[in-house]
């Protein structure tokens, strides 16, 4: 069974294999473990059979006006279960005081996102390859 937690409670580096797939620069385990420690928010899917967390959401915010989700995913193992869904209806959940909860997607994930009466935007970003797998 999968199981939803805003905890990193109980949850170590040995918890958290096989993500940021495709990254060609990923973040390690211990620099994963440390942005959900750092995270405003966070939502892990953990399967209650293994104890590993299968699926995570974070996000980060001034806690006045807005609230940004950086990253999405869950393990390709996991993916069509509903547990991605999941994850975002807690998130928006938990920041449904916010006026602004903003993310950036591929085109290809807008439809996901519009599940959830998130509407298509125009955005900017700036990327520093040299630092993706964090400072
Ligand atoms: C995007 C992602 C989080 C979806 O997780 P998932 O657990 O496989 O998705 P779910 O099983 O919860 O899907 C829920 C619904 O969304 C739909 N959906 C899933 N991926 C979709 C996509 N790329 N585009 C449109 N709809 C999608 C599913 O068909 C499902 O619809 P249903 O409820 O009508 O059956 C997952 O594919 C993933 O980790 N991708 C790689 C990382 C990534 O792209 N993260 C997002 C960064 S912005």
């Amino acid at each position: 069974m999968i199981k939803y937690t805003n905890s990193l409670d109980n949850i170590t580096t040995n918890h958290l294999n096989g993500f940021f797939v495709d990254w060609p620069n990923p973040p390690s385990v211990t620099t994963h473990h440390k942005l959900l420690e750092k995270s405003s928010y966070i939502w892990l899917a953990v399967d209650d059979h293994t104890g590993n967390v299968v699926g995570f959401i974070t996000a980060i915010s001034d806690e006045v006006l807005s609230a940004y989700i950086p990253l999405l995913e869950v393990l390709p193992e996991y993916k069509g279960r509903g547990i991605g869904k999941n994850l975002v209806e807690h998130m928006l959940s938990t920041l449904s005081g916010f006026y602004m909860v903003d993310l950036l997607c591929d085109q290809e994930l807008q439809a996901f996102y519009e599940q959830f009466e998130m509407i298509k935007t125009q955005g900017m970003n700036f990327r520093n390859y040299q630092k993706q797998s964090g400072i």
